[in-house]
């Protein structure tokens, strides 16, 4: 079985966050069970300048105000191939993926992800000169969100699985943009890519792929109910009722094992925990913070209103006056980071913030922190609380999403159902009295980090599900001897 993972982000080459993770890891996991995955990303300035060694097969044509691409092949050392959509204009800035280096959206981001989801509809097709084309086509997020439609009014007959790794990003552009990413006038109503007046990627992809995944049950239920659902839960309820909305937990890799860590200063492992004070002891002086025998709670997460920083900030001075001290890394929101550095100048030697993205330091802190604060408002999966659990940094998380799925509380972590500042401070004060009985803190993180979060347990559930849609239309191509559309052939190269 051939499948073709479309993504934004890919971890070690370009990623803002989980969903980096999760196109580094699941394709290799994949490929393990058997499965020829190939991932398919654009060839960000980033992703240029760290592979030199790429190989530029053929060209795909543009469409409407979309441009033509060239498609470029390279090897990772994981073992998994990628295929870059290299469009200079389009891709090669710095920043983000998806912003400037200031945070702002770049302004023809419809276009950008347009390309990347015509690119993949296209090779599904056999064109680009790849010599390879997919059973199966996996769309990740709103900017592969427009995949699955294109292979459908192209009349393509791949079955296409798209997964929602967090649904309150839409790419949600005004309705007039739709002429120039060649979307059919017919596609603009409820039943396509119509969304309150505008256009909708994630809308489109949710309504025309065969399949939906989400990263985890519980978000897979949240996200049909208006609560959660921003929007898009009564397309998600129809979903459902038809059997086509699931939830697979995602996993975290190997790497992300204290033993073996290579940015930690001291390793240890669940028998021998001596390295992680070690650890702590160095975050606390790094980050300047006074000694302390008392607790130290990490956070290392984006700076988005998503996360409930602002609970953290809220809860600082009932953490601080029983002896605990925070560490926080994060990178996003001016204004998030503007709140949590009022608390550390507030607790100079208790509170310290680190803006920046730096795994080495995430890695440090995770492994340091007895506890790990999550209070996300909501949490599709979250990958942190799974490394954190892995390094014996018990997490203290709202009761919501994958946070549900991954956290026992009581014996590995604590979840908290209120998102209060109460909710919050309770659920520390749990910590507080495990910290003060070290036999049950022992129990605590030995349960912890010998936790499975294996992504071959994810790949295996992926796996089932790609059968299951190829399975749905193999019959349905092999009962069409000319199923290869005319169009095929007149497959015109057009200069990038
Ligand atoms: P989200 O995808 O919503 O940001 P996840 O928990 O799924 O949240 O994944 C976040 C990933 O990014 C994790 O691998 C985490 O360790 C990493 N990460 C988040 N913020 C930072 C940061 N400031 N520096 C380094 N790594 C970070
Ligand atoms: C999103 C979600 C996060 C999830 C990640 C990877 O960024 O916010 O919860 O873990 O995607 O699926």
């Amino acid at each position: 079985m051939k499948v073709l993972f479309v993504t934004s982000e890919f971890a070690g080459l370009d990623k803002v966050g989980g969903l980096g993770d999760a196109s580094a890891s699941l394709p290799v996991a994949l490929c393990q069970l058997g499965i020829d995955v190939r991932v398919l990303l654009p060839a960000y300035a980033k992703v240029l300048a760290a592979l030199p060694d790429i190989t530029w097969l053929g060209r795909l044509p543009g469409r409407a105000d979309i441009p033509g691409c060239r498609i470029g092949m390279v090897r990772m050392p994981s073992g998994i191939t990628l295929y870059l959509v290299g469009a200079p204009s389009l891709y090669s800035r710095p920043g983000t993926p998806y912003g400037t280096p200031e945070g702002r959206d770049w302004s023809d981001n419809h276009v950008r992800w347009a390309r990347l989801s015509l690119a993949a509809a296209q090779i599904a097709r056999g064109q680009g000169k790849l010599g390879w084309s997919p059973d199966l086509l996996h769309a990740n997020d709103w900017p592969s969100g427009l995949a699955p439609a294109y292979l459908r009014w192209d009349g393509t007959d791949v079955p296409s699985v798209l997964t929602i790794h967090n649904i309150a990003y839409q790419g949600n552009f005004a309705a007039e943009l739709r002429h120039g990413l060649g979307i059919p006038d017919a596609a603009f109503a409820v039943n396509g890519v119509e969304f309150h007046g505008g256009i909708s990627f994630l809308k489109a992809g949710s309504f025309y792929a065969d399949q939906i995944t989400t990263v985890s049950p519980t978000y897979a239920r949240e996200i049909t109910t208006e609560q959660l659902g921003c929007g898009l839960h009564g397309l998600m309820q129809t979903r459902a009722t038809a059997g086509r909305l699931s939830g697979i937990i995602n996993g975290i890799d190997e790497t992300w094992d204290p033993a073996r860590d290579q940015y930690l200063p001291y390793r240890f492992d669940a028998d021998d925990l001596a390295g992680k004070r070690a650890n702590a002891d160095v975050v606390r002086t790094g980050l300047c913070l006074r000694p302390s025998n008392g607790p130290l709670f990490g956070v290392v997460a984006r700076l988005v209103h998503q996360k409930g920083l602002d609970l953290i900030a809220e809860a600082a001075s009932g953490i601080v006056e029983r002896g605990g001290q925070i560490a926080i890394l994060g990178l996003g929101d001016p204004e998030i980071e503007h709140v949590l550095n009022r608390t550390a100048r507030q607790y100079r030697d208790d509170v310290a913030v680190l803006v920046g993205f730096n795994e080495p330091m995430a890695r440090r802190i995770i492994a340091g922190s007895d506890f790990f604060l999550m209070p996300s408002r909501f949490e599709p999966c979250g990958l942190t609380q799974m490394q954190a659990q892995r390094y014996g940094a018990l997490p203290i998380a709202h009761a919501v999403g994958g946070l549900v799925d991954t956290i026992k509380d009581g014996t590995t972590g604590f979840l908290f159902p209120d998102l209060t500042v109460d909710g919050l401070a309770n659920a520390c004060g749990r910590a507080f009295e495990v910290f003060a009985d070290r036999t049950r803190l022992g129990a605590m993180r030995r349960a912890a980090m010998l936790r499975c979060f294996s992504w071959s347990v994810s790949a295996a559930d992926y796996a089932a599900l790609y059968r299951r849609h190829c399975g749905e239309t193999m019959p349905r191509r092999m009962a069409r001897p000319t199923a290869a559309p005319q169009r095929l052939e007149l497959d015109l190269e057009v200069a990038a």
